[in-house]
C-alpha cells in the first residue's frame, strides 16, 4: 500500500485523484492544494504548488511514497530534484528535462539535435537583432517568449507590424517578466493540431491514445486562447495504427537525447503536434498531463494508474500493461463568463450529482471550492464535464446532455467541442 501526494489544483488534478483513488495499491491520497473536487477523493492540504520546501516537508512527515506533479511550474522550479534529495520518488521530470516546457529555446534546440520535425527557428536575446531579422523575412511569422507565460507567450503574427510589436511587448516592455529575456522566432505552420502524450521511465515510452484540445475561447476556434475549453480522445487525425511510429518520430528521440545529457525523463511527455501537409510537426512539449486532455484520457484508461506511475519511477515501465477502452471520451469545460479575462467567483453550483446519474459521465472540478458545505466557483475554468461513448458522436451528445443538467450563474461553454473530429 502506498501514500500518494498530488500537487496542483485544477481539473487535471481532480481526474488524477479520481483515477488513483480507484487503485487497490493506494492507502492514502493527499492533494496540495487541491479544489472542491479533489476533496471528494482524498485529503486537501493547504500547500501551494510552487512551495517546494512545504511540499518536501509534508511528504517527509506523512511518509509519502510517490509525489505526482500536476502542473509544470513546480517541475520547472525543481520539485523532482528537491524530493530526490530526500529519496522521495516523483512522477515528473527533473529541472533539467523540465526545461522542455520551461524554455522554448531549450526545447527547439533539443528538437533540432534529436532530428524531430519542427518549424525552422532562431533564438534572440537582443530586441534590435530580433527586429532586424523580422524586417528581413516574410510574414506570417510566430514570435514566442522563451519562458513560462501561462499559455499567452505565443503570437502568431499575420503582419510585420504585429510581429515587431510582439518583440517589444515581450523583450522591452517585459509583459511576461523574465520569460521574455529571449524570444524564439519561427516559421508559421498550418494544419490541424493534436496532443500526443506518453508515460516515460527514462528509457521506455508508452504512448497514450491521441487527443485534441480546443484552446480558443470562442466557437469555431475564435477569440483569445485559454488553458483549453474542451478535449476528446481519440483524435481521428492521429489514428491508433500510427501511435508507435509517431512515438518513434517525436517522443523517443527526445528521451534518448535527454538521457545522453544525463537526465532520465520520468513522468508524462506531451507533444503538441500540428499536422502539416508534410506530416506531423512538434509545436511544443509539455512535461505533464494536459488539462483538459487528462480528463478524457483517464476516463479511457483501464489499467491501474498508480501501478503505472510507480513502475515509471522505478524504471520498470516495460513490465506493466497500459490498456484503455476503445470508446471515445469527451470533456466540455464549463467556465465562468469573462474567462480568460476577469470573471466573477463564488457562484453556487448545482446539478453535479444529477448529471452523473446519466452513467458514463464524470464531472471533474477545476475552479471550485467548498464553502459551508456548498460547492461554489473559485476560478475561470470551473468544471470539466466528461462523458464516454461508443463513438465521438455519442460521447459528444452525452457530454452536452450532462452539461445541461449542471448550473451556476453566468456559466459559459463552447457548444462545438468535438465537431472537428466528426468530419472524418
Ligand atoms: P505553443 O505554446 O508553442 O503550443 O503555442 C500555442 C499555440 O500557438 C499552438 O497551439 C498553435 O495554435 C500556435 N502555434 C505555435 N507555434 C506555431 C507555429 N509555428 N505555426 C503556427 N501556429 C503556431
Ligand atoms: N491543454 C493544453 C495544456 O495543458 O497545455
Amino acid at each position: 500500500m502506498v501514500r500518494i501526494l498530488i500537487v496542483g489544483s485544477g481539473g487535471r488534478e481532480h481526474a488524477l485523484a479520481w483515477k488513483l483513488k480507484q487503485s487497490p495499491l493506494v492507502e492514502r491520497l493527499y492533494i496540495a492544494p487541491g479544489n472542491g473536487g479533489t476533496a471528494l477523493e482524498g485529503t486537501n492540504v493547504p500547500i501551494k504548488d510552487d512551495d517546494l520546501p512545504g511540499i518536501v516537508t509534508f511528504a517527509k512527515e506523512k511518509g509519502i511514497d510517490l509525489v505526482v506533479a500536476g502542473p509544470e511550474l513546480p517541475l520547472v522550479l525543481g520539485l523532482a530534484d528537491a524530493l530526490a534529495t530526500e529519496s522521495i520518488p516523483c512522477f515528473g521530470p527533473d529541472a533539467y528535462s523540465a526545461q522542455l516546457e520551461g524554455s522554448k529555446a531549450f526545447a527547439k534546440t533539443i528538437m533540432r539535435e534529436s532530428g524531430v520535425p519542427t518549424a525552422d527557428f532562431r533564438v534572440f536575446d537582443d530586441p534590435m537583432e530580433a527586429k532586424d531579422y523580422l524586417n528581413s523575412i516574410e510574414t506570417p511569422i510566430v514570435v514566442k517568449a522563451d519562458g513560462l507565460a501561462a499559455g499567452k507567450g505565443v503570437i502568431v503574427a499575420k503582419t510585420r507590424e504585429e510581429a515587431l510589436a510582439a518583440v517589444d511587448d515581450i523583450m522591452v516592455k517585459k509583459v511576461f517578466g523574465s520569460a521574455g529575456d529571449h524570444v524564439v522566432i519561427e516559421e508559421a505552420l498550418r494544419g490541424e493540431e493534436a496532443s500526443f502524450l506518453a508515460f516515460c521511465d527514462g528509457e521506455t515510452v508508452v504512448p497514450l491514445p491521441s487527443s485534441q484540445d480546443h484552446k480558443a475561447v470562442g466557437e469555431g476556434d475564435t477569440g483569445p486562447n485559454t488553458g483549453g475549453m474542451g478535449a476528446y480522445s481519440p483524435a481521428p487525425i492521429l489514428p491508433r495504427a500510427d501511435y508507435e511510429k509517431t512515438a518513434d518520430l517525436v517522443l523517443r528521440p527526445i528521451i534518448k537525447t535527454l538521457k545522453a545529457k544525463g537526465s532520465n525523463f520520468v513522468g508524462m511527455l506531451y507533444a503538441g503536434l500540428m499536422y502539416t501537409d508534410k506530416g506531423p510537426y512538434v509545436l511544443e512539449y509539455n512535461v505533464r498531463f494536459g488539462d483538459p486532455e487528462c480528463q478524457p484520457l483517464l476516463m479511457r484508461l483501464e489499467s491501474d494508474l498508480a501501478e503505472i506511475m510507480l513502475a515509471c519511477v522505478k524504471g520498470r515501465l516495460k513490465d506493466v500493461e497500459v490498456t484503455y477502452t476503445k470508446k471515445t471520451a469527451m470533456c466540455v469545460v464549463m467556465a465562468a463568463k469573462g474567462y480568460p479575462g476577469s470573471y466573477p467567483k463564488g457562484m453556487p453550483i448545482s446539478g453535479i450529482a444529477d448529471a452523473e446519474t446519466l452513467g458514463d459521465v464524470k464531472i471533474f472540478q477545476a475552479g471550485t471550492r467548498i464553502d459551508n458545505d456548498r460547492t461554489v466557483t473559485s476560478g475561470g475554468r470551473v468544471l470539466g464535464v466528461t462523458a464516454l461513448g461508443e463513438s465521438l458522436k455519442t460521447a459528444q451528445a452525452l457530454a452536452y446532455k450532462a452539461v445541461d443538467k449542471v448550473h451556476f450563474e453566468n456559466a459559459y461553454i463552447r457548444r462545438d467541442i468535438g465537431d472537428k473530429g466528426l468530419k472524418y
